[in-house]
């Protein structure tokens, strides 16, 4: 049933530090404050990176894009930091957090854990912005470029990105 809210963009959560860095995909991310900004992300306990959330209170969402399609699959299908020798991503120190940020990404946006609440199966951490970075090509203008090709998930293993076509209001 929850694919009736699909397609939904994809992020990869980056947690932990040093050689305990970890990466995993998520689909249920949103923005919950403007100012301050407030992201939250939904976790299953059954994740190695909800432990990394919960130890270190901090973490990054990386926005991918669709040539990032195979690290992205990797990263929400496999477990722990071994996964890491397996994808092609490069790490970077973030601007305000330990948690280090993905060169490749198209943005990357640093957190601090300011709560976290169990729904049912998930957890849902709430992280306060406190410092990003982004392409400059993937962003013109204050507006996403449709051209950097951002992913979004419609099913199990198929991915979209959008049209590069705006449809105007007026
Ligand atoms: C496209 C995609 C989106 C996903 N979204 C979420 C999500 O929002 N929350 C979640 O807990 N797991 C999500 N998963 C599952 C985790 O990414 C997956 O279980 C991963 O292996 C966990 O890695 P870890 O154990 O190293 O943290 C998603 C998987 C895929 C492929």
């Amino acid at each position: 049933m929850h694919r009736l809210m699909y397609p939904m963009r994809t992020y990869l959560i980056v947690s932990g530090k040093g050689e305990e860095t970890n990466v995993m995909a998520a689909d249920w991310v949103t923005i919950l404050s403007h100012d301050p900004l407030m992201i939250g992300v939904a976790v299953s306990p059954r994740r190695y990176t909800h432990r990394l959330i919960t130890k270190y209170n901090e973490f990054v969402v990386s926005v991918p894009s669709l040539d990032m399609l195979r690290d992205v699959w990797i990263a929400g299908t496999k477990s722990g930091p071994a996964k890491l020798k397996e994808m092609s991503i490069t790490l970077v120190p973030s601007m305000k957090i330990e948690t280090p940020s993905i060169h490749e990404a198209l943005a990357n946006i640093e957190c601090r854990v300011v709560d976290n609440k169990e729904y049912g199966d998930h957890t849902f951490f709430v992280g306060e912005v406190v410092g990003w970075s982004h392409k400059r090509e993937a962003f013109k203008d204050g507006k996403p470029n449709l051209k950097a090709k951002f992913l979004a998930h419609a099913a199990w293993t198929d991915f979209v990105t959008f049209e590069d076509k705006i449809y105007k209001t007026e």
